[in-house]
């Protein structure tokens, strides 16, 4: 085990052992390669530096309560690289050589999976690029898919707690028909100068997108959905132009076997006014309470926690899928793979 100063870890990258490799060429996936190397040597003309042929995914691996360590929902991460792969023209990573990468890589960098008191995770982080060589605007030949792996803290200022986020209407992130459903890296480059301008160098957590067509509807944030709690509901927008995530997917699946009822819906800005609680969730950020979301343009504030603190069943789905995740809940939907003989 290293010794790192696990609770202090923010959402970054922290170097470990190995990463894994694995290339497409000549038609097909060869075997993995396992790399020490922090670099990668690509030809100038890859289609992933001039036409950002590249997809890439978040899933974290969890050291239990009994020692064990878990992988949270490996099988739809693999599905959706597998569609952001089919959404930008690039080779499809095969379901079960995923699911082997990913184990290999927790395997290989084990050390540096955070104690389960330290509330840190492993982030694993596998991505495909095109890197054939291409100079005219097509799908490239040849394709490096990824995995590294690195110790990270919460995403979003001190873990749960409520943070503030405001709307932005001077960029869109995506468009209705566009690429906002993949993860694919132009999503987050057209983001990046919305989130400067928008958040103030920290002020607020995160900007919220509307839905591009009319600016009307709560879209997602810049790296998490939305999700809003009224009348024992679970509510999230429901578009074309965001990331369908797994988190919110999880989530809707533990309100419904909590009792709650599940509403995936366009949800109208006013109707913020409305709601009890409200989350950004994602891997990254778990659930990340919304303490209120601004809107400059407008003047409004909608507010959702006066004291800083998560709602009631904000505070519930996060310790059931907190739970799951370290092993101290059953794991009944079949969620979790757990990483044999470390
Ligand atoms: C734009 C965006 N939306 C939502 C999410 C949440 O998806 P997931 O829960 O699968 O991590 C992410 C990734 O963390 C994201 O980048």
């Amino acid at each position: 085990m290293q010794k790192i100063e696990w609770e202090k870890l923010p959402f970054g990258y922290y170097p470990t052992n190995y990463n894994v490799r694995c290339y497409y060429r000549n038609g097909k996936w060869g075997e993995f390669e396992i790399s020490s190397e922090t670099t990668i040597n690509i030809h100038m003309a890859a289609t992933c530096l001039h036409y950002g042929q590249e997809a890439f995914e978040g899933l974290k691996a969890f050291r239990g309560a009994d020692g064990k360590v878990r992988i949270f929902r490996l099988d739809e991460n693999a599905k959706r690289l597998q569609s952001s792969c089919d959404g930008i023209m690039m080779q499809r990573f095969p379901l079960d050589r995923f699911e082997e990468a990913m184990i290999k890589c927790v395997k290989l960098n084990a050390e540096f999976i955070p104690p389960y008191e330290s509330g840190a995770s492993l982030y694993l982080r596998p991505l495909i690029i095109g890197t054939g060589a291409k100079v005219g605007v097509s799908p490239a030949d040849e394709y490096l898919f990824l995995v590294f792996a690195t110790p990270v803290g919460p995403y979003f200022k001190g873990g749960f707690m409520a943070n503030p986020y405001v709307i932005t209407r001077k960029y869109d992130r995506s468009a209705p028909l566009g690429t906002g459903i993949y993860k694919v890296g132009g999503n987050y480059a057209a983001s990046m100068r919305a989130h400067i301008e928008a958040c103030h160098g920290g002020e607020y957590a995160c900007e919220f997108y509307l839905d591009a067509k009319e600016k009307k509807y709560i879209d997602e944030a810049g790296a998490a959905n939305f999700f809003a709690i009224k009348d024992n509901t679970y509510i999230t927008p429901k578009s074309t132009s965001i990331l369908p995530s797994i988190t919110n997917k999880s989530l809707i699946q533990l309100a419904e076997s909590l009792g709650m009822k599940v509403e995936r819906r366009p949800i109208a800005e006013e109707e913020l006014a409305t709601f009890e609680e409200a989350g950004a969730c994602g891997t990254a950020a778990v659930i990340s309470p919304i303490q209120r979301i601004d809107d400059p343009e407008t003047g409004k504030s909608y507010v959702f926690s006066k004291d800083g603190k998560p709602g009631p069943w904000s505070e519930k789905l996060y310790n059931k899928l907190r739970g799951i995740q370290y092993g101290t809940e059953p794991d009944e939907f079949g969620w979790t793979t757990i990483v044999e003989g470390i």
